[in-house]
C-alpha cells in the first residue's frame, strides 16, 4: 500500500486483512502495520512492518525512491510487528543508521542476532536529526506500551508518527480518519486502548504532558488509519482513560453460562439495572471473544461477572476472560460476581477473589441454584 501523506511523505507499510488474532486480541477488521517514508536529502524510513510482508515494504519503497539509498531507520518500537521486516531492509540498504532508544538497541540484538548493530545511534529525549529541510525529533515513551516504545516528531509538517500510541486495528486502503464512520473509528480506538494501552495510564498521562512540547497537526499511528480530524477528540479520550476515568451510570455484564440458568441471571440483573436508569450491555462468552469484552468495559464503573460452577471452576471462558482483564489493570471500578451451580457452587467466591485482587469494590453476588 502506497499513500501519499503529503508532499514527499509516504505511508509504504503493509494491509492485513487475514489476521484474526493479534497475541491473543481478537481483531476482527485485521490490521495495517504502517511504515512511512520521507523523501528528503537524507531519505528516512520510520517504523517497519511484520516479516511476513517485509517483500512487500522494500517493493514499496523501491517504487517511490527506485535505487537511490535509505539513509536513515527509525525504529520507533521494537515489537516484531514493527521491527520483522529490519533485518530484510538492512540487507537491502546495509549502510542506514538505525536510531532507537537503548532499550531498543537491546531489544532488536536479542531478536535478530544477524542484524549489524554497528550502525545503531542510541537516542534520548530532545534528540534530533536533520534530513535536509526536514528535522526528526525522538521523543522516548517508556512503556506506551513496550519500555523501548518511542515517537517521532517532524518539526517542519507538524506531524507526530506514534508507533502504537493512537493505533486502531483496522485493515483499510484509506490512510485518513475521515474516510471512515466517526463512531466506528472511536470504537476501534477505544477497543484498542483497552486491550494494549490500560495498563499503562501513568506512562501515558507522562506522554500526552510531553506532548504538549510538540505543535502537531496529524499523528501517524503503526496501526490503522492517520489522524486529522479526529486527533484532539482521540487526544481527549487518551487523557480520560489514562486517569480511569468512568461513566458512573455504565454497567457491563460478562458472562458464559452451561444449561441457561446464569444466561437468566445476566437477564435479570440487565433488567434490574436498566430500570434504575443505567446504560446496560450484556456481553456472552459464549459468542465473543474475551478481548471484545475488555474493549466494551473501557468506559464502564460497573463490570459485572457471571459464571456457573463447573468442577469447582468458573467456565474456562470466564476464567480466560478474568486472567486477561486482571492483566489489564481496570482501576476505578465496582463488580459484582454472580452465577449458577448445583451443589458445590465455587464460581461465585472465585470471581470476587479475583475482583478484589484487582482492586474493585465489590455489590452482592447473586446465586442461582438450578435455576430461576
Ligand atoms: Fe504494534 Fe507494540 O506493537
Amino acid at each position: 500500500m502506497i499513500k501519499k501523506i503529503k508532499e514527499n511523505i509516504y505511508s509504504v507499510g503493509a494491509v492485513d486483512e487475514n489476521i484474526k488474532i493479534f497475541h491473543g486480541y481478537e481483531v476482527p477488521h485485521g490490521t495495517t502495520y504502517n511504515s512511512y517514508l520521507i523523501v528528503d536529502d537524507e531519505i528516512t524510513l520510520i517504523d517497519f512492518v511484520k516479516e511476513p510482508f517485509s517483500e512487500t515494504l522494500i517493493k514499496n519503497i523501491k517504487e517511490i525512491i527506485g535505487d537511490k539509498e535509505i539513509a536513515n531507520f527509525v525504529c520507533n518500537h521494537v515489537e516484531p510487528d514493527h521491527s520483522g521486516a529490519l533485518p530484510y531492509l538492512q540487507k537491502e540498504y546495509p549502510n542506514a543508521k538505525i536510531y532507537g532508544t537503548a532499550k531498543c538497541k537491546v531489544g532488536l540484538s536479542a531478536y535478530y542476532p544477524e542484524l549489524d548493530m554497528k550502525n545503531f545511534i542510541t537516542v534520548k529525549k530532545d534528540d534530533n536529526i536533520s534530513l535536509g529541510k526536514n528535522n526528526l525529533y525522538f521523543i522516548p515513551a517508556p512503556m506506551v506500551h513496550w519500555p523501548d516504545s518511542m515517537l517521532t516528531y517532524l518539526k517542519e509538517e507538524k506531524i507526530l508518527f506514534s508507533n502504537d500510541a493512537f493505533g486502531q486495528h483496522l485493515a483499510v486502503d484509506d490512510i485518513w480518519d475521515e474516510s471512515l464512520d466517526e463512531k466506528f473509528l472511536f470504537d476501534r480506538v477505544a477497543n484498542y486502548y483497552a486491550n494494549i494501552v490500560l495498563p499503562f495510564g501513568a506512562s501515558v498521562t507522562s506522554l500526552i504532558k510531553n506532548l504538549s512540547d510538540y505543535s502537531f497537526e496529524i499523528a501517524c499511528p503503526s496501526h490503522g488509519v492517520v489522524l486529522h480530524k479526529t486527533l484532539p477528540t482521540v487526544l481527549e479520550s487518551y487523557i480520560k482513560w489514562s486517569n480511569y476515568e468512568v461513566d458512573e451510570k455504565q454497567v457491563v455484564i460478562v458472562y458464559d453460562t452451561m444449561w441457561g440458568t446464569t444466561k437468566k441471571l445476566a437477564e435479570k440483573i440487565e433488567k434490574e439495572w436498566k430500570e434504575k436508569g443505567f446504560d446496560v450491555s450484556s456481553i456472552s462468552l459464549s459468542e465473543n471473544h474475551y478481548s471484545h469484552a475488555m474493549g466494551k468495559l473501557i468506559d464502564a464503573k460497573y463490570i459485572f461477572v457471571g459464571s456457573p460452577t463447573l468442577n469447582n471452576n468458573v467456565l474456562p471462558s470466564v476464567s480466560a476472560f478474568l486472567t486477561y482483564m486482571k492483566g489489564l489493570k481496570p482501576k476505578n471500578r465496582i463488580g459484582k460476581a454472580f452465577g449458577s451451580y448445583g451443589w458445590s457452587g465455587e464460581s461465585i467466591g472465585q470471581i470476587n477473589e479475583i475482583f478484589k485482587n484487582a482492586g474493585f469494590e465489590t455489590l452482592e453476588e447473586e446465586k442461582a441454584i438450578w435455576n430461576i
